[in-house]
């Protein structure tokens, strides 16, 4: 059933609700078009728009329905606003998974030499997308969706999900832009996702993490095949493990 409480998060953590006001600053193209095209006077809870929030909920039900066990995980998670729709998402079906938050909560940080791709546009970016764990928490709590099943780690994914705390993954929501982060994430998470869970890659528009998921495929001899549910400027792919 259409949870008519799910509707309205999508659309408060995405902006939707300030549409044609000031504070919002974004147009209707910016949700269902490229959302880093954003004026910075718009800060939305999340850069996804309506159709990624949407692939995200069908995951997620997906997930439910089909009893995969394992906890969700976020890695590149700026604002929050993401994560605020998993839970959201948990607490109506009343699930008891835990949410992983990993960032460094200090903004994207400059790839060091260590893999062969060379020259990622990403490290040419001005923009770094800050935003700081005391922000994200007070976000959460807003929304009346903090408690002890949120967790942070704090830190770059090299390090972060080195040895993770986590035991199984059923969802793995990745957005962290770049080669290295995009193949330290997947080295973290893949042996912990469960069979029949999820890989969400949110910068498939951009060839670094393209080519790190290709090449993690090639590199583990995994028969694994990229879907796509939706083409376009920002079209969402995944994997289902
Ligand atoms: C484009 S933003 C993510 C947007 C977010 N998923 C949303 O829904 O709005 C990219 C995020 O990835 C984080 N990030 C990038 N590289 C990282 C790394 N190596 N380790 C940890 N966090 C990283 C940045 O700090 C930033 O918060």
């Amino acid at each position: 059933m259409k949870s008519l409480y799910l509707e309205l998060v999508k659309k408060v953590v995405n902006n939707y609700i300030y549409l044609g006001t000031n504070s919002a600053a974004c147009d209707r193209e910016y949700y269902s078009y490229p959302s880093w095209l954003l004026p910075r006077t718009c800060l939305p809870h999340t850069l996804c728009n309506d159709q990624q929030l949407l692939v995200l909920e069908k995951i997620m039900e997906y997930i439910h329905l089909e009893k995969i066990e394992g906890d969700f995980i976020e890695v590149g998670v700026w604002r929050g606003g993401a994560c605020i729709f998993m839970k959201a998402f948990l607490k109506e079906y009343d699930s008891k998974r835990d949410i992983w938050l990993a960032d460094t909560f200090s903004g994207i940080p400059i790839s060091s030499n260590k893999y062969e791709y060379k020259e990622d546009v990403v490290d040419n970016w001005k923009d770094r997308w800050e935003a700081n764990k005391e922000e994200v928490l007070t976000h959460f709590e807003r929304y009346g969706l903090l408690d002890n099943r949120i967790h942070f780690l704090e830190g770059d994914v090299s390090n972060t999900l080195i040895s993770p705390p986590f035991n199984k993954i059923a969802l793995a929501r990745l957005d962290v832009d770049s080669y290295e982060s995009y193949t330290n994430a997947l080295e973290g998470i893949f042996p912990h996702m469960t069979k029949g869970g999820c890989i969400i890659f949110d910068d498939w528009h951009l060839d670094s993490c393209q080519k790190a998921v290709e090449d993690f495929i090639k590199k583990h001899n995994l028969e694994l095949t990229i879907q796509h549910e939706f083409m376009g400027a920002q079209g969402e792919a995944f994997l289902i493990v």
